[in-house]
């Protein structure tokens, strides 16, 4: 009894990063923070954590006209999709299979929503777009970790639609539309610091788009959305980002053992681009389960399993146990 209530559980069902928030930079954060600031109330974004922002941004897209005013930030990606749907779009469209979340928010908002699923899970239908709708779209996508390629993104751009791309897990594919944003002010790109920078329960995203919808997005925003201690982390974050960016290297050379992994099984999971994989498997459900049973954490989604890239030991786990399963 005592053995099993001790036996760790993996937890490759949320995406986080497994190798933990830096301890150096937690400490350097406490140290120099005094109780004043953390007493006090804190307009969101401060100064330095926008001026950050900027530079980041440019630094891995090259597009020099973003500045503060291209910016605000959100208590993670899922506030910033809660903000947008707060501007209370006249139809939310969605391409299943997608982000889970999106149908939270919709559900809870009430908003009118439509879905249009991918072709062969991975390519935008044809869609006719009208005036006030809102199109989410996750790139690289959550569940399958694939990337859309830019001609689909400007088709929906090209559209009267409002057309946010959430690139949650930008750093795992360095792709991203922000190169869009300077022609398109109908587009918006929200991010997170819950995936590279090992952040998940801190609550920390950012907002890109045109001034004009930045604006917009600021009438439904608390000011003080955000921790004063969260925003000083954050900062610290994106000085020292080549300490996260290495951790990434080795979860895409984990991934990609794991597909081949996987493929060895005779399973197909879908190209990643991100910090998991997707495939589809017989009694998805059933298999999760049994993988419960024996400790290891994993997501059913669209029929298919979802699986976060782990430490090498947890993968280990991971395969192991599947391959006892599917025998
Ligand atoms: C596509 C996508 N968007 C948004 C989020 C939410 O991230 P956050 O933790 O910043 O709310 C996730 C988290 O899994 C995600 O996969």
């Amino acid at each position: 009894m005592m053995e099993k209530e001790n036996k760790k559980i993996i937890r490759l069902d949320f995406n986080e990063n497994p190798f933990g928030f830096p301890k150096e930079i937690l400490e350097k954060v406490a140290r120099e923070i005094d109780s004043d600031y953390i007493a006090r109330y804190t307009e969101a974004p401060t100064k330095e954590l926008s001026d950050c922002l900027v530079n980041y941004i440019k630094d891995t897209t090259r597009a020099n006209f973003i500045d503060e005013r291209w910016i605000t930030v959100s208590a993670g990606a899922d506030d910033g999709i809660k903000l947008l749907m707060e501007l209370r779009p006249k139809r939310v469209v969605l391409f299943p299979p997608t982000y889970f979340y999106y149908y939270f928010f919709v559900k809870g908002l009430r908003l009118n929503y439509e879905e249009f699923p991918l072709i062969d899970d991975m390519y935008i239908p044809k869609v006719e777009l009208k005036e006030g709708d809102m199109v989410f779209l996750p790139n690289p996508n959550n569940p399958t970790g694939h990337m859309f390629d830019d001609e689909e993104i400007l088709r929906l751009l090209n559209s009267p639609a409002t057309v946010v791309i959430d690139e949650a897990y930008f750093e795992f594919s360095w792709k991203t539309s922000v190169k869009f944003l300077k022609d398109y002010k109908n587009l918006v790109i929200l991010r997170t610091f819950s995936k590279a920078f090992a952040f998940a329960g801190q609550r920390f995203g950012y907002i890109i788009a045109h001034p004009e919808m930045i604006e917009r997005i600021n009438t439904v925003r608390e000011e003080y959305n955000l921790s004063s201690f969260v925003m000083r982390l954050a900062v610290e974050a994106l000085k020292n980002r080549f300490l996260f960016f290495g951790r990434i290297k080795e979860i895409e050379m984990e991934r990609l053992r794991m597909a081949e992994e996987l493929e060895n099984l005779g399973l197909e999971p879908f190209p990643s681009q991100s910090n998991f994989l997707y495939f589809k498997v017989e009694d998805a459900e059933k298999v999760r389960d049994k993988l419960r049973e024996m400790g290891i954490c994993v997501r059913v989604l669209w029929k298919g399993i979802r699986v976060s890239i782990g430490k090498k030991e947890e993968n280990d786990a991971f395969i192991a146990a599947l391959k006892e399963i599917l025998g």
